[in-house]
């Protein structure tokens, strides 16, 4: 049996997109597959963690070692994370859509004639790793994740601070990286001590270092 250094603690991991309905049939989404958060729910039980992950709608199954609790929208996303707290490590991998839909989802909107243009009004959902990173239950230990294109360390940094993390894992995400939906990340570990560069990793490698650092930084 392998050590278990995450025993008797409890984490909390966001995964998968958010959908916003539009309508009953339409929605606003991430580009997310979940595999990189689901990995990481599964290394941080096999570490000892009692680990409950809450997820968007993913193509993937449930992992067996963790209570998955499957929502869809940013605010159940967000409702469900804090009726989990108080924990001691938060990952939030989630790639939650920034904008819902103020207007009714009741009926299916209806076509309108040719060239007429579509207004959506949008507002801001809420951001659940800045709230878990301020809450006065915080857990000890706040990682989020950001997917960036560009200037992905200062931009990295910058999420540090605003959102309150310990850790911000960073990522290339332009499409010529091909982490989008891929089963392999190249990531940049953010944290106030300074940034570590990881090399190209299968995403079950990645989230075994994740759990493997969290277990060093909680002991
Ligand atoms: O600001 P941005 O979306 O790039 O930040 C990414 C990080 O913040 C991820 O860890 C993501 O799970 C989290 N996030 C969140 N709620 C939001 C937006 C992002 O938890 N509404």
């Amino acid at each position: 049996d392998r050590p278990k250094p995450l025993a008797g603690k409890k984490a909390i991991v966001t995964s998968g997109p958010t959908y916003e309905p539009i309508d009953p049939v339409r929605y606003i989404a991430n580009r997310s597959s979940g595999k990189q958060g689901h990995a990481i729910a599964v290394a941080l039980a096999e570490l000892g963690a009692n680990v409950t992950l809450i997820s968007g709608p993913v193509a993937i199954d449930d992992p067996q070692q963790v209570a998955t609790i499957h929502v869809e929208r940013a605010e159940e996303m967000l409702d469900a994370v804090l009726s989990h707290l108080p924990a001691d490590i938060a990952v939030m991998v989630a790639a939650v859509a920034d904008w819902r839909t103020t207007t009714s989802v009741d009926q299916k909107i209806k076509k309108q004639s040719m060239n007429q243009p579509m207004a959506l009004q949008l507002t801001e959902n809420p951001d659940i790793l800045k709230i878990v990173g301020h809450h006065a239950n915080r857990p000890n230990i706040v990682i989020g994740f950001a997917a960036e294109t560009q200037d992905i360390e200062k931009n990295g940094r910058l999420k540090l601070e605003r959102k309150g993390a310990d850790i911000i894992v960073a990522n290339d995400v332009s499409t010529a990286s091909g982490v989008m939906g891929g089963d392999r990340n190249r990531v940049k570990i953010i944290s106030r001590t300074g940034t570590d560069i990881w090399p190209d990793l299968d995403k079950h490698e990645v989230a075994r270092n994740l759990a493997a650092l969290i277990a060093e930084k909680i002991s």
